[in-house]
């Protein structure tokens, strides 16, 4: 998978160079391009944002930044120089281009089950906002040429898309085949089958007073299953019940 960050702050994913991500990409299942927006500006304070038309608190980012830098990641850049060679001439299409993705809290809740669909593209770019937002015409413009997507983390509001964009990463990256060693740990976890997992434990035996369930040292793997299904029953309708099918 290709995937193109655009971000004011292109240190904050450095860290994709770590862990089981940082692997993906040195064995190339993850192919990263992270773009810094002010390459796109030409004034001299390389200003990304201005006040917003009809008043209101906050700055708004301009829409001419992201147009160069998203043309230049689609390979519609009139200036070759600035045209990622990796990605020119890709088409932008309703149904087989990248996939634009704005986080927003104003967007539709990142899931698993979202999570899991994106994971099977090719190409996906993150345009990480700032400040108030991107000016709407960024949105409407590449909507009309592609697919976009605005998604939220969740009902609350972060200083800007950059963590969204590392929470997403990392929740698409590790389903993307081979990145996780082991593919069954991904079946077993939570929400993976719409509860969430059962508690885990590894030795010793006892630690503090406190015991592994013993179920757990049985060796039947019968009742190891079934114990491990009630756990996860019994959490899920104690901590998100909302989760739970509903009865009527
Ligand atoms: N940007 C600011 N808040 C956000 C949120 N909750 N989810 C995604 N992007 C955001």
């Amino acid at each position: 998978m290709r995937i193109d960050i655009v971000t004011i702050f292109p240190e904050f994913f450095d860290v994709l160079d770590l862990s089981l991500l940082g692997k993906a990409r040195q064995s190339g299942l993850i192919e990263l391009g992270v773009h810094n927006l002010r390459d796109h500006t030409h004034d001299r304070h390389h200003s990304v944002d201005d006040t917003p038309y009809g008043g209101g608190a906050g700055m708004v980012m301009k829409p001419e930044p992201w147009g160069a830098s998203l043309d230049a990641i689609l390979g519609t850049d009139p200036d070759p120089a600035t045209t990622d060679p990796a990605t020119t001439g890709m088409p932008i299409a309703a149904d087989d281009g990248p996939i634009l993705i704005f986080p927003s809290p104003a967007g539709d809740q990142f899931t698993q089950a979202m999570a899991r669909e994106l994971s099977l593209e090719q190409h996906l770019i993150f345009g990480c906002g700032r400040y108030e937002g991107i000016d709407q015409r960024v949105v409407d413009h590449y909507s009309q040429r592609g697919r976009v997507r605005l998604v939220s983390l969740g009902d609350y509001v972060l200083n800007g898309g950059e963590v969204a964009v590392m929470a997403m990463i990392e929740a698409i990256g590790r389903l993307i085949p081979g990145v996780v060693g082991n593919p069954l740990s991904l079946v077993e976890e939570s929400h993976e089958d719409g509860l969430l997992e059962y508690p885990s434990y590894t030795k010793p035996a006892s630690w503090r007073g406190l015991d592994v369930p013993p179920v757990l040292l049985s060796g039947n793997h019968g009742a190891i299953s079934i114990w491990r299904r009630q756990q996860q029953i019994e959490r899920t309708e104690r901590v998100r019940p909302d989760l739970l099918p509903r009865t009527i």
